[in-house]
């Protein structure tokens, strides 16, 4: 399985937190935004990772994450010069795909809890996949402002659409998609929706209507927290502090979850460590070093 960060846009709903720095850049409590996004492709196993951003961002994205060997991770960077829909990110990146199952998250989606961090969750659903389309389905308050799952009675999804005035149910879409190498030639057939965008709800409809999309739930034990509006930032930082502190361990720390996954060994992550200056974050990972050994 490959993995894409869509970490593109204008950030516009941000201005002007964004004028400077884009919006995947942004800190969440205290770490970059797209360390979320990344985090929750590494929990997936996933290494080959593809980073797609604006000409603009590319380039300062791509300085702070390197080409991730430091991680055991493999990075490849893809400029989108216009932005033209969260599906344009699979025609830019078709070879980087190269007919393979893949899973893109967008960069301002944070995920957690047991589903990704425990056991047979998330992981296992990547190890599982293999053919058609993989999406997910979570209750929110606020379901018209995402791409939005209809069920019939037996709690099968009959239809999906995209920011619907009267929503046919309160599942959100989060941006977490996982889809078979078919995906290019899918985006390729697409046509610009009302709003000139390639619209990934027209993918999903499209593996829908094949009658080859799963919709796994995500349940209330899950957190999906999107990151688009000043106060929806604002939350997003309260939650993770809230949850650090409370547990003095850290959600989408890359470093850790490289050696938990077996990214990396010993060595490599006490080679990170070195490359830190004093600083709390380096002292979290000392730490977590300390308590692996003992625990061996
Ligand atoms: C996009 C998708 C929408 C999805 C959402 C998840 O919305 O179009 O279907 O539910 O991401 O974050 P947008 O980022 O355009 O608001």
């Amino acid at each position: 399985m490959k993995g894409i960060v869509l970490a593109g846009g204008t950030g516009s709903r941000l201005y002007p937190l964004t004028r400077i720095v884009c919006k995947q850049l942004l800190p969440v409590y205290d770490k970059p935004m797209i360390s979320y996004a990344l985090s929750t492709l590494m929990l997936g196993g996933i290494k080959e990772i593809c980073i797609i951003s604006t000409p603009k961002d590319l380039p300062v994205i791509e300085d702070f994450l390197g080409n991730g060997q430091g991680l055991g991770l493999q990075f490849t960077y893809i400029e989108q010069p216009h932005p033209a829909g969260i599906a344009q990110a699979f025609l830019l990146a078709a070879d980087f795909v190269d007919n393979q199952p893949v899973t893109l998250i967008l960069g301002d989606n944070i995920f957690y809890g047991d589903y990704f961090y425990g056991e047979g969750g998330f992981a296992r659903t990547v190890r599982d996949f293999h053919s058609g389309g993989c999406i997910f389905a979570y209750y929110v308050s606020n379901p018209q402002d995402f791409g939005v799952i209809e069920f019939d009675r037996t709690g099968r999804a009959v239809d999906i659409e995209e920011k619907p005035q009267r929503p046919k149910s309160n599942y959100a879409v989060p941006g977490l998609y996982l889809y078979d190498g078919r995906v290019v030639d899918v985006c390729s057939a697409l046509t610009p929706s009302a709003r000139g965008e390639l619209e990934i709800t027209d993918v999903n409809r499209a593996y829908l209507e094949r009658g080859e999309l799963q919709v796994q739930q995500l349940g209330r034990g899950t957190a999906w927290l999107d990151t688009g509006t000043p106060s929806s930032l604002q939350e997003a930082n309260a939650f993770i502090e809230a949850i650090e502190k409370r547990q003095g361990l850290k959600i989408a720390c890359l470093e850790e979850i490289a050696c938990n996954q077996g990214f990396i060994d010993r060595q490599q992550f006490q080679r990170l460590i070195q490359a830190l200056p004093e600083c709390d974050y380096r002292e979290y990972l000392e730490r977590f070093l300390r308590q692996s050994d003992a625990a061996v």
